[in-house]
């Protein structure tokens, strides 16, 4: 039957203002971070990580550093922006749909002011363990910077206490249940023994039991706090990692899947992924507490398999955007710089240097935990407000 908008409900007129809230700076196709006033269910949003999530924290550390220099940062921020890719990563996705800017990077901010709407404690090439746990283990820690995950706690109560003494709070309980908390590490742990060459059964795959408990922990730290609203992602398929493709190469076809992925390396990340769902699950916490598995796997995978339903070109799947040739154009580490071999569009690709993903794809990984499916419940559907 004909409807107008006058017989609409309240409830229906509701549930449009809301769609309308939510999608109307889509629709009127502007892309500026929004102000601060009109943050769309959380007011903040405070990050840790490794280089996946790290937007500046490890650059204000080396500014001279040359693996971040050109074409690093060309396609949204055109320079180099302390970005492990060519544009945005999957955190600042997240943040432009909260309509938040992008958190300040730790290292970079000092007051009360510079981390009202959150922070980024991410560092690239940190670890869920500490540093003192590989020294230990007899593992070179000169690539392994000290800032696992616990100093990036540590980091977060530094943070959380300038904005109780600025906002004049009794308790952290208004901060943190507007928060929106994302947790992503744990590859590096591995990586650490992988390019050391160590053992895969003996010493590797006993590190995941450790490696998750790590993250356990972290997750109570902020429950404890107050945080209500946590988004704890997976590991990625490392087996479709152009790096881990030309490091691993074997000439016996049962080492790849179908996609052309290292086979084992893949049931490792899924393994991995298992026990960190059996923790997730597992953590006691009421039922005002969310903690959301990010399924970054079988959206990686998703991309993979099919590439040019999702705007990916079909060799843009499993190999670099930017390195120094090869089957995968990552024949060596940090071979994406300014007299690197550069794919014409980095948008059809997956993979921007070898190990981490170009913009375009961490705008889809972004989207399948906004909007799912690839998280449950999706971050947007968690909206408080
Ligand atoms: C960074 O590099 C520039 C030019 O190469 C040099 O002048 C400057 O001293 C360097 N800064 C640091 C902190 O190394
Ligand atoms: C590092 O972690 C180990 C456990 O993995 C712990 O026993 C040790 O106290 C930690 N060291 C530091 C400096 O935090
Ligand atoms: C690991 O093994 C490869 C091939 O056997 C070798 O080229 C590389 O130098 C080794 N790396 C380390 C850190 O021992
Ligand atoms: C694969 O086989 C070729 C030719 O037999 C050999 O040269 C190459 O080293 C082998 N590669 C690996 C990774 O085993
Ligand atoms: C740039 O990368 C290439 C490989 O793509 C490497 O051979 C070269 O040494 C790198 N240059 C610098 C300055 O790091």
């Amino acid at each position: 039957m004909a409807s107008s908008s006058s017989s609409l409900s309240p409830a229906a007129f509701l549930l449009l203002l809301l769609l309308v809230l939510r999608y109307g700076d889509v629709s009127a196709g502007h892309n500026n971070p929004a102000p601060s006033s009109s943050s769309l269910c959380y007011t903040r949003l405070f990050s840790f990580g490794d280089s996946v999530t790290d937007t500046g924290n490890f650059v204000s550390l080396f500014p001279n550093i040359s693996v971040l220099g050109p074409p690093y940062g060309e396609t949204f921020f055109g320079r180099p922006s302390g970005r492990f890719s060519d544009g945005r990563l999957i955190v600042d996705f997240i943040a432009e749909a909260l309509r938040l800017p992008f958190s300040t990077p730790y290292l970079t901010g000092e007051t009360a002011d510079d981390f009202r709407h959150g922070a980024n404690f991410a560092m690239a090439g940190a670890t869920a363990l500490n540093q003192s746990f590989f020294k230990d283990m007899g593992i070179d820690v000169r690539s392994i910077p000290p800032y696992s995950l616990d100093v990036q706690l540590g980091w977060f109560r530094h943070v959380l206490q300038l904005l109780l003494e600025s906002t004049k709070q009794e308790d952290n309980k208004d901060i943190m249940s507007c928060s929106l908390f994302l947790l992503g590490i744990g590859v590096n742990d591995y990586n650490n023994f992988l390019f050391q060459n160590r053992s895969f059964t003996a010493e590797i795959k006993p590190l995941v039991p450790k490696v998750v408990e790590k993250i356990g922990n972290a997750i109570k730290v902020l429950i404890g706090l107050g945080a209500k609203t946590i988004v704890v992602p997976g590991n990625i398929p490392m087996g479709c990692r152009p790096r881990y493709l030309a490091m691993f190469q074997s000439n016996n076809s049962r080492d790849y899947d179908a996609d052309g992925c290292i086979r084992w390396l893949n049931d490792f990340a899924k393994f991995h992924n298992r026990a960190l769902k059996r923790m997730l699950y597992k953590i006691p916490h009421d039922p005002t507490v969310t903690i959301i598995y990010g399924d970054y796997y079988h959206a990686v995978q998703e991309i993979i398999r099919n590439p040019i339903q999702h705007g990916f070109a079909k060799d843009g799947a499993l190999t670099a955007c930017c390195g120094d040739g090869g089957p995968y154009n990552s024949g060596s580490a940090f071979s994406c710089n300014a007299t690197a071999v550069i794919c014409p569009d980095p948008s059809n690709h997956v993979i921007w240097d070898g190990i981490h993903f170009t913009e375009a794809a961490n705008k889809f990984l972004a989207s399948g935990v906004l909007d799912g499916p690839y998280a449950t419940p999706s971050i947007l559907s968690t909206c408080r407000r």
